[in-house]
């Protein structure tokens, strides 16, 4: 999982998933702007919280300044990510100046730890709400219309939303959140005390999701959880390789992703399903986080270096295409300058296509926090720019070693900054740029649409993208 840019709430009218039952168009309704950050579970969380609003009559919009409700879903991972969330809340106190009965709550990873701060001492926030709560959001939003500040952080053994509709509002692309929370307590991660004990949705209700999604016009979705390996459907006996299959075979023209896996439960079962299905995209991202054998144990990875390895070969013996990327940290407590070299080695043994990179950040409650945070800031600044520069060059080769190789590239439509420019990505997750050709005295396109697969010869490449033209 990795940091993602801020995400803002499009119009609902945009909507290709809007619960029918609901008038879109009230005018009366009163409006929600949710501001998304962090990982790839939050944004699928947002859905659900757009959801829940929705069925209890409120509109969306994507203009904080025209909202009555303003919910931000926070991401406590890193100390940089809580310090955005509180620069944005001084920001948001002018909005609430101006008017008087705004509603602005604090939604997802930080609403634990920042309840009685938010609430009682800013006084700029009127609800708290954790990620096991937002049932509870229209009626607590309601009182705080009616002065009365909300708090609501339970984490629940079992809320997994399954019967909620997630709002979904653009796209051809869906999240579908298959588990909650995350029981391998490694010793820098936070998210086993924001989001909880390990728990699965009903693989049979995932299917379903992934059938109607088709037939709304969605053409690729992404299987979400902390640890998918460890997703397990109790009452049908169904593991995470189970899960994908039947995925894949009751819509066989969906593309399928999941994300994050772990490496210590990364089956051959695993492995073999993502080979057997050519709708399961050919992409693994497994975060390593170290290249050395005593640092991953310091941070309770329950794997070595070499049980990560043959895994890989075992998916590139299976999958010789698949693209593979990963997560790592720099500066854990006590890793010493030969370690560090070790994580450099390591991912240029591997080369892999992409890689987030972090320096450590200390996070309360975490078994590391009571480690003596030792390796200093200038330390961790130059061993995450050495990793990340060393990456970017592996990537770049990688890259251009495509070019002129033809790829089938699933549509996603304009691309951001020129809309004669069309963005879509390849089965292995690259981003691809090509020119959409339009002749102006027809009026015809190219003759395809957003949601086609099309062949794109490779033409440019640079770490992170592909530049093409569509073919045939
Ligand atoms: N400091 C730095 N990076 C972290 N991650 C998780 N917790 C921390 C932390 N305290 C990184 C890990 C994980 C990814 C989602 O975020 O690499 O895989
Ligand atoms: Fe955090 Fe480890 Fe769980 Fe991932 S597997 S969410 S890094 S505790």
């Amino acid at each position: 999982m990795f940091d993602l840019p801020v995400l803002n709430a499009p119009a609902q009218e945009a909507s290709l998933y809007a619960p029918s039952d609901v008038a879109t168009q009230d005018q009366a309704a009163r409006k929600l702007y949710v501001e998304t950050y962090g990982c790839h579970m939050n944004a699928s969380d947002s859905e659900i919280v757009k959801g829940v609003m929705h069925s209890n009559g409120y509109a969306m919009t994507d203009k904080p300044d025209d909202a009555d409700v303003i919910l931000l879903n926070t991401c406590a991972i890193r100390d940089n990510a809580e310090k955005k969330i509180h620069e944005r809340l001084k920001h948001l106190k002018f909005y609430k100046r101006r008017r008087q009965d705004l509603i602005i709550g604090v939604l997802g990873c930080m609403a634990e730890r920042m309840r009685e701060e938010l609430v009682v001492q800013k006084n700029i926030v009127d609800l708290v709400i954790g990620p096991d709560e937002y049932r509870a959001l229209p009626a607590l939003v309601e009182k705080a219309f009616q002065g009365e500040k909300g708090i609501a952080v339970k984490l629940s053994r079992v809320e997994t939303y399954d019967d909620i509709e997630p709002l979904r509002t653009e796209g051809i692309s869906a999240w579908i959140s298959i588990m909650r929370g995350c029981d391998k307590f490694c010793t820098f991660c936070v998210v086993p005390f924001t989001r909880g004990r390990e728990r699965s949705r009903a693989a049979h209700l995932i299917v379903d999701e992934t059938k109607r999604l088709w037939d709304a016009g969605f053409r690729e979705v992404s299987l979400l959880g902390q640890n998918v390996n460890s997703y397990h459907d109790e009452t049908a006996g169904t593991d995470f390789a189970d899960l994908l299959r039947a995925t894949a075979r009751a819509v066989p023209e969906m593309r399928i992703r999941y994300t994050t896996s772990h490496p210590y439960d990364m089956s051959d079962k695993l492995i073999e399903t993502m080979a057997e299905f050519e709708n399961i995209c050919k992409y693994v991202h497994l975060p390593v986080q170290s290249g050395s054998d005593r640092v991953l144990q310091a941070m309770n990875r329950d794997y070595t270096v070499e049980h990560y390895k043959e895994r890989l070969r075992k998916i590139k013996e299976f999958m010789p295409d698949c693209a593979l990327t990963t997560d790592i940290i720099v500066g854990f407590p006590t890793e010493t300058e030969e370690e560090h070299v070790m994580t450099l080695e390591l991912m240029r043994e591997i080369r892999y296509d992409g890689a987030f990179m972090f320096k450590y950040s200390p996070r309360e409650l975490t078994k590391a926090w009571k480690m003596t945070d030792d390796v200093a800031e200038e330390v961790k600044m130059r061993r995450l720019n050495e990793i990340i520069e060393q990456q970017q060059r592996i990537a770049t080769e990688i890259n251009q070693a495509l070019v002129g190789t033809i790829e089938k590239v699933l549509v996603e439509g304009e691309g951001r900054r020129d809309a004669s420019k069309w963005k879509g990505r390849t089965d292995t997750n690259k981003f691809v740029m090509f020119p959409h050709l339009t002749d102006e005295a027809s009026g015809k396109t190219a003759g395809y649409v957003v949601g086609d697969i099309v062949n794109v010869r490779i033409t440019k490449a640079t770490s992170m993208t592909l530049v093409g033209e569509v073919v045939g």
